[in-house]
């Protein structure tokens, strides 16, 4: 059994406050809820203290980057090293937003996704069609595989309040499981999450989790209310 995982997306949102009273909150309404697990991707500058105060939580923080190197001459970039050294849980890569406005490619995701692994960091990796499975996904051990879990996103549902339809969704899912059983074998496969993305709202995340091949859902906009988003906890553990 696949344990049903939940991010929210805060992308570039919050002042510090904001976020610390939103992480309290959550810590408190999901102090019970042990059979799904819960991410929180924040920007960077937060990281620190949300990873310190959600030790020994059901929270997983998230970072939303990290370069490929570990250190050196990288202005403006994040290391790896540096998120795993400060006790961040995840990296998320590949997000639609990086590759539409900051020239992610499948090159540099997987480049990145590589490093972030080499650095004990578990890894969310985005992706919007198909194609871009095997492309982030090369050298990938199967070993390394047990620390990936994949999030489809397709482009025309990010943001738009137009979520994909649950069929479609789960045929995409399967798909993305079918690649990963060809390439890695079926305990790989079997072990894979595959997270759906997209204008997720209360009242359609269980349209989504509720098909076979999708373990859970990745949640923008829907993320930004902290008691919305305890309700959308809930709602999953409760299934
Ligand atoms: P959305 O964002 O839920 O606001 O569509 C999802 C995402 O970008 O990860």
């Amino acid at each position: 059994m696949r344990k049903p995982f939940i991010v929210a997306n805060w992308k570039m949102n919050f002042l510090h406050d904001d976020a610390i009273n939103y992480i309290q909150k959550l810590i408190l309404g999901t102090i019970d809820i042990h059979n799904t697990e819960i991410g929180v991707a924040a920007q960077d500058i937060f990281l620190k203290e949300l990873s310190d105060s959600t030790l020994n939580t059901n929270i997983k923080i998230v970072a939303q980057n990290a370069h490929w190197k570990n250190e050196g001459s990288y202005t403006g970039e994040t290391s790896p090293m540096a998120l795993s050294d400060l006790g961040v849980d995840y990296v998320m890569l590949g997000h639609f937003e990086r590759r539409q406005l900051f020239n992610e490619t499948n090159e540099t995701v997987n480049r990145k996704l590589r490093n972030a692994l080499n650095n004990n960091l578990d890894v969310i990796v985005d992706v919007e069609e198909l194609e871009q499975v095997e492309p982030v996904l090369k050298f990938i051990t199967e070993e390394q595989m047990a620390r990936i879990s994949i999030a489809f996103e397709p482009t025309y549902a990010i943001g738009t309040g137009k979520a994909a339809s649950a069929q479609g969704a789960q045929d995409v899912a399967k798909a993305i499981r079918d690649i990963v059983r060809e390439n890695y074998g079926s305990n790989v496969s079997e072990g894979l999450r595959v997270l759906y993305g997209g204008s997720v709202d209360i009242n359609n995340e269980l349209d989504f989790v509720l098909q076979e091949d999708i373990d859970g859902v990745l949640v923008g906009k829907a993320s930004l209310n902290v008691d919305n988003f305890i309700k959308m906890i809930q709602k999953l553990s409760n299934l």
